[in-house]
């Protein structure tokens, strides 16, 4: 029987340098997989199917009550699993996600403050007790990700915000690094980017 494959997730507040090291990453992954027959497949959330980038849209720049944005967010997830990941993953792909569920607890939970017990309840409606195989968190000061992000492209709806959210939500982020220590690695994205690619690299040889 073909071996199913794994679930990889890229997470951080926005300006950590997720981004930065996603091409990279995926490229240095996909040789490794390539080995043994089976493609990387990159996808990201909210996004990743039809719909689900007709609901990003919405939600980078429509503004909405915030229980609305987080049902938002699992229904797009939902999508994205039963299309894109479930039937990667099945016939032996591997997945690699810009962003998935700790997203929506750092975000609407942590940053926006929506009860953690409703998230978990979504999170368990929408994807059981499915979980990333590994989640690579970038890490970084929330002073330190607002410098590197103004020197960017116009803020959507997320980019916009205080620094005081970007606070709760690192802080959030690394709560959830807390409760599933043994699926998160963490990065200190302060780190240079050669640096931040020796680790990579190293995730990389251990999976
Ligand atoms: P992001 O992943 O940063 O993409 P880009 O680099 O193109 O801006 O943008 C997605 C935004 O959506 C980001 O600000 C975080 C937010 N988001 C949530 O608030 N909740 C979620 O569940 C997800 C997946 C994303």
């Amino acid at each position: 029987m073909m071996a199913r494959g794994k679930f990889i997730t890229f997470e951080g507040i926005d300006g950590a340098g997720k981004t930065t090291h996603l091409a990279w990453f995926r490229d240095r992954l996909s040789e490794k997989v390539a080995a043994s027959g089976r493609e990387v497949v990159m996808t990201r959330e909210p996004g990743g199917t039809k719909l689900g980038e007709a609901l990003r849209d919405i939600l980078l720049h429509q503004p909405m009550d915030l229980e609305t944005e987080a049902l938002l967010m699992f229904a797009a997830r939902r999508e994205h699993l039963a299309e894109v990941i479930e039937p990667a993953l099945a016939r032996g792909d591997w997945v690699l996600s810009d962003r998935f569920t700790d997203a929506t607890f750092a975000y609407q939970g942590g940053g926006r403050g929506l009860p953690r017990d409703k998230l978990e309840a979504l999170e368990r409606w929408v994807q059981g007790g499915f979980q990333p195989d590994l989640t690579v968190l970038f890490d970084i000061p929330a002073d330190t990700a607002s410098e590197r992000r103004s020197a960017a492209r116009e803020p959507d709806r997320f980019e916009s915000e205080s620094e005081a959210f970007f606070n709760r939500t690192r802080a959030e982020y690394l709560r959830r690094v807390e409760e599933a220590p043994y699926r998160f690695a963490v990065i200190d994205s302060t780190q240079s980017i050669p640096r931040i690619q020796i680790k990579l690299e190293e995730l990389i040889a251990s999976i």
